[in-house]
């Protein structure tokens, strides 16, 4: 069976892409093939890193039989990760017929509310709203608003293009979308079921995206340097940004076994794959106290890529699911050809951007325990703007109580005041068996010191470090009083 074509559907185009006969990359980012395309200029580029949302698209693909419609940035979309899935570009949304236009309805309403004045972010704003349109069932206001958090404007104010998205994704009706589904549908999966997996080997790149784990598992004992992506969020700004060139990558992004989100009695176990807008309403249904991480952690478009996997492999000082993970006393499933071995996310996590992977291995799951009755979590993070921004610090707690209010069990996590997400040992061993109240967590806080050296770097100096992780503390702790969204369970 033939591997190295890459088949998509290009709005209702079927495309099929031959590596060995063109000059571009299966690396090359869909902003960047679209834009090579004749009449694609629609999707721009403004920032190439995620930030501005002028380049977002939407997938479609197929799942349980039906399209599901995902919102993304083009900008950070590697080619060959599309196969069997149909690209929805701006330039499709409007229906021709004999030669007359009819906008999509939420075109139109951009017009009626005069929502583009420049128009460089229009088209972005257009695929974010389609992006809702497609998903309105779901959609109450603060979901309008967070998915729109992801495109920048620097005209409008955004009143206008909030007041277009209020109008048109609150009831929407089907649309030429709706009547092509099932011809959709029966096209992409005639591309799945002709070629599943593609082992693609261009004169300057290898590009492997297995659609098993056991072929992924192959792959990577086969090609040991490959580097393994998942959402590619991460990678891509390495291509992107500081151009490196990736030689051979194995996109595990279409193995469905690392895609589950199971409850057992026990545990928890969540697929590799689960992207983090998955994960968000994971962590909504389970352990709410930890949402206002997830509530802020990047766009709709990156969250509907980004997986779990992806963010603890990066293994950043800053990476915002590592603390959570701690405080969830969270396992890793690694898995190789040979073997398999399950570890602590603490022991996973080695050092600066290290982790214990070894070359033959990939991460397979997140094995999280349900935790004990009394259990309760909280989670803040301090960033330089609100949305769309990494954490300059931030600090989990982990915290069960007895009934007299003295402390049994304490872990405190802090991002950004090391070089890897740290324990706070020095304040917890102070906390356990004391009373919880106030001037407690101040005199632990002041131990913050002890614990942590952090340095001072472009987001931020080490003094303002120190003076946010005291802080966080304390806040967490009047969370822990103020309310009661931390309990587990
Ligand atoms: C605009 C923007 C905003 C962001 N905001 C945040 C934020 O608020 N908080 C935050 O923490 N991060 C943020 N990020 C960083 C990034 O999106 C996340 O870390 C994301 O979760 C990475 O997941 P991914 O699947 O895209 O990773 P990828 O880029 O695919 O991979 C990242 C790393 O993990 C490895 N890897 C991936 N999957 C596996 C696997 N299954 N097994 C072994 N290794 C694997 C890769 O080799 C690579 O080293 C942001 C990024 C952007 C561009
Ligand atoms: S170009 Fe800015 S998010 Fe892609
Ligand atoms: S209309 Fe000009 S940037 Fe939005």
């Amino acid at each position: 069976m033939e591997k190295n074509i890459l088949q998509f559907l290009l709005n209702d185009k079927l495309i099929e892409i031959d590596f060995l006969k063109e000059d571009f990359l299966p690396s090359t980012t869909v902003l960047n093939y679209l834009r090579m395309q004749p009449g694609f200029m629609g999707t721009k580029e403004g920032c190439a890193e995620g930030d501005c949302g002028a380049c977002t698209v939407v997938l479609a693909e197929v799942q349980n039989g039906e399209l599901t419609y995902k919102t993304i940035d083009s900008c950070l979309l590697f080619l060959a990760s599309i196969h069997g899935k149909q690209l929805i570009t701006v330039e499709h949304l409007a229906e021709i017929n004999d030669q007359k236009i009819k906008l999509h309805p939420v075109q139109q309403a951009m017009v009626e509310h005069h929502g583009s004045q420049c128009g460089y972010c229009t088209p972005g704003f257009v695929m974010s709203m389609f992006g809702m349109y497609k998903n309105a069932a779901e959609t109450d206001n603060e979901e309008l608003t967070d998915a729109m958090a992801g495109n920048l404007c620097r005209c409008t104010g955004y009143k206008p293009i909030a007041e277009a998205a209020q109008a048109c994704c609150k009831n929407p009706k089907p649309d030429k979308f709706s009547l092509q589904q099932v011809e959709i549908v029966k096209r992409l999966t005639q591309i799945r079921k002709h070629q599943s997996t593609l082992e693609i080997s261009a004169p300057k790149q290898i590009y492997l995206l297995p659609s098993r784990l056991d072929e992924a598992l192959g792959f990577r004992e086969k090609y040991p340097v490959a580097v393994t992506i998942n959402g590619a969020t991460d990678t891509a700004i390495r291509q992107n940004k500081t151009h490196e060139f990736l030689p051979n990558i194995l996109d595990l992004s279409a193995v469905e076994d690392i895609k589950h989100q199971k409850e057992g009695s026990a545990f928890f176990s969540l697929g590799a794959g689960t992207t983090l807008e998955q994960f968000k309403q994971f962590v909504k249904a389970n352990f709410p106290g930890l949402m206002p991480m997830l509530k802020v952690f990047a766009s709709l478009q990156i969250r509907n890529v980004a997986t779990i996997g992806g963010n603890l492999s990066t293994a950043s000082p800053i990476g915002d699911l590592i603390p959570l993970f701690f405080a969830l006393k969270a396992e890793v499933k690694l898995s190789s050809r040979t073997d398999n071995r399950m570890i602590p996310v603490e022991e996973y996590i080695t050092g600066y951007r290290k982790t214990s992977l070894r070359h033959d291995e990939i991460l397979e799951a997140v094995q999280i325990p349900k935790p004990e009755k009394g259990l309760v979590f909280f989670t803040e993070k301090v960033s330089t703007r609100r949305d769309l921004d990494i954490s300059t610090v931030s600090s989990t707690l982990r915290l069960r109580l007895n009934t007299d209010n003295f402390v049994e069990e304490i872990a405190i996590i802090y991002g950004g005041m090391a070089a890897q997400v740290k324990r706070a040992v020095a304040a917890e061993k102070y906390l356990l068996g004391k009373q919880w109240c106030f001037e407690e967590a101040e005199r632990a806080s002041k131990l913050i010191c002890e614990d942590f050296t952090p340095i001072s770097d472009a987001r931020s100096n080490a003094e303002y470090r120190v003076a946010a992780a005291k802080n966080l503390l304390l806040k967490l702790y009047l969370k822990s009083v103020d309310n009661n969204e931390g309990l587990s369970l």
